[in-house]
């Protein structure tokens, strides 16, 4: 559900494959358009194993296609674990598209997940993005009105419970409406470790948020998310209202349950 006025597309591809390279385009397409208009490309990574081929086809067969001196990787989210555990998104990020594509670490902001506490690490990888946004002193929350930076596009993932990044059905930070980052207890899904997210109001700041989903297993939550009403406590997913742009993009086996067919991807 996209916010009012704002474009809501949902693509659907013929397998995995082709889910990649589709999403692999669209992502080069709003980093050409973002750096010629502003000069610089912000892309936040989604974490779980879906975006593994797009990222691999970034880094090698399409790797020419983005000025990557000119775009900066954030992460939606994170788990707190160590940067190297298998369980890390960055280790993800780092190993299909940050090492194979020989990307410089300066264009990478990355959660610091060995500072203490997940609120410790949030309120780290906010202060690092405020800089990065220069957004150095916080916004007077007194006076209401809170300022979001808008992230030209971010990535996220669908979880088999209607999570996203780490928003998790029924825990608090669903409800964290000031800060840009926040953490969060483990959901009911593995890895049973805690984390740290991007917030509500960061994620709808986003020029654009694209959606990949994959697997015949995700098509009866696809269906509730993307066919159902918004419900942030029961499908946090569907709480996600950019201000622009809204991309679902799913293959086939996602897809089979959806009602809303917008477009076919040959
Ligand atoms: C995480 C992700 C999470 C993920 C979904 C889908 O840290 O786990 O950010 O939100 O995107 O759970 O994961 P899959 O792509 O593995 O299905």
């Amino acid at each position: 559900m996209a916010a009012a006025g704002a474009k809501s597309e949902v693509v659907i591809c013929p397998d995995a494959a082709a889910l990649a390279a589709a999403a692999a385009e669209r992502i080069i397409a709003a980093a050409q358009l973002a750096i010629s208009k502003s000069g610089r490309f912000t892309i936040a990574l989604s974490g779980g194993s879906t975006p593994e081929r797009t990222y691999k086809l970034l880094a090698q067969a399409y790797k020419s296609r983005i000025d990557w001196s000119h775009t900066w990787l954030l992460f939606s989210d994170e788990r707190c674990v160590p940067h190297g555990d298998v369980r890390s998104n960055y280790h993800l990020a780092n190993e299909s598209l940050l090492k194979p594509g020989n990307i410089s670490p300066r264009q990478v902001f990355s959660v610091p997940t060995d500072l203490g506490t997940p609120a410790q690490c949030a309120a780290a990888y906010e202060t690092s993005l405020r800089r990065l946004f220069d957004f150095t002193v916080p916004v007077d929350s007194s006076r209401g009105g809170h300022n979001f930076p808008q992230i030209d596009l971010i990535l996220l993932g669908l979880g088999d419970d209607g999570h996203t990044a780490s928003l998790f059905p029924g825990k608090p930070a669903l409800d964290e409406n000031r800060k840009w980052i926040t953490w969060s207890p483990p959901g009911t899904l593995p890895p049973p470790v805690d984390r740290v997210t991007f917030t509500f109001p960061l994620i709808n700041a986003a020029r654009e948020v694209m959606f990949l989903v994959s697997g015949a297993a995700k098509a009866g939550i696809a269906h509730e998310v993307i066919d159902g009403p918004v419900d942030i406590h029961k499908y946090p997913s569907t709480g996600v209202k950019p201000q622009q742009t809204l991309t679902w993009m799913l293959d086939q086996s996602a897809a089979a349950q959806l009602q809303k067919r917008s477009q076919i991807q040959t």
